[in-house]
């Protein structure tokens, strides 16, 4: 049975993987391996002598990387150089995701692999980067994914939910940006692509895997608050009207074309996470 070091466990990614992973499973969690400490991650890795490094690991606060870019750099380019020294010299395979913000939303179809990136703001430049060194490894697979939800963290699904409900219960409208559109994407249905696409044993290189179809955060959230039920009057609004510090694609929708597996539809995984939140109370 293959042995998985998992990097960022806590993280919602990771939790999706541990239920899928089957083998030897090695959490790494920030509070006792940080990726910025070289010297511990060579060490941690080295001591368990992994088959795949799995290194969810990341600096995900967008906004919050525009006003600390040295923390998003640290951890988020100079951890993924720890992890990959980490496993030079061996026959470790690296598994890294990526993210949809490496380009700028200027398409109106979906970005497949090939397309050129443009990231827009400093979390996207800093996931590139990563990239560019993960793509190094020959043993590496970098998949770019976009907009994560699940039960665990925190991502949109579950912030909308509490603002639904806070605002129904005040009589208030929720307001959501319409000018974003993208591939929402559940943790778990991606964890179970990743975990089939490496039994399938899929080649090396760069991939897109996200959920299939695509929409705006206001789609996205309509299609939660119906799921639940709340009876929450929604209003869309611009990103502009907004003012959030970091840019966003105003199109970031993925696609791949190339032989990995498929995701379900976005909106079969907002009813299987709004579902479980919902049976959770
Ligand atoms: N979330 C999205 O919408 C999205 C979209 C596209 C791509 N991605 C990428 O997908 C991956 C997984 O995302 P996710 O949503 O699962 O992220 P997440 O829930 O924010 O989890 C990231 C994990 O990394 C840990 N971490 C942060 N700094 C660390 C450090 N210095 N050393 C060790 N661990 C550290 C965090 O620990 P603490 O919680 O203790 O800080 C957290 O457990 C990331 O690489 C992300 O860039 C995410």
């Amino acid at each position: 049975m293959p042995r998985w070091f998992v990097t960022g466990a806590g993280g919602q990614l990771a939790t999706a993987l541990e239920r899928v992973l089957e083998g030897e499973v090695f959490m790494a969690r920030e509070a006792a391996l940080d990726i910025r400490d070289a010297d511990a991650v060579r060490a941690a890795v080295r001591a368990f002598t992994p088959d795949v490094v799995v290194h969810t690991a990341a600096y995900t606060d967008v906004d919050g990387a525009e006003a600390d870019e040295a923390t998003a750099v640290a951890v988020n380019v100079e951890g993924t150089r720890n992890v990959v020294q980490a496993v030079r010299g061996t026959h470790t395979h690296v598994v890294f995701f990526s993210t949809d913000y490496v380009f700028d939303g200027t398409k109106s179809k979906p970005y497949v692999e090939t397309d050129a990136t443009a990231p827009l703001n400093v979390y996207g430049r800093t996931k590139l980067a990563a990239e560019e060194l993960v793509l190094g490894w020959p043993h590496a697979m970098v998949i770019r994914t976009a907009w994560l939800f699940s039960e665990t963290g925190h991502n949109f699904v579950k912030t909308i939910l509490a603002a639904a409900r806070e605002k129904a219960r005040a009589g208030e409208p929720l307001y959501v940006v319409d000018d974003q559109v993208g591939s929402p994407t559940c943790a778990a249905h991606l964890a179970d692509a990743v975990d089939e696409a490496l039994r399938l044993g899929v080649s090396p290189g760069l991939y897109h895997l996200a959920g299939s179809g695509y929409c705006s955060w206001f789609e996205l959230a309509r299609e939660v608050v119906a799921i639940a039920g709340i009876p929450v009057a929604l209003e869309p609004v611009t990103t502009a009207q907004l003012g959030r510090p970091a840019r966003r694609p105003p199109f970031s929708a993925l696609v791949s074309e190339r032989p990995v597996p498929r995701l379900p539809h976005w909106a079969d995984g907002v009813a299987e996470v709004v579902d479980r939140l919902t049976a959770l109370g």
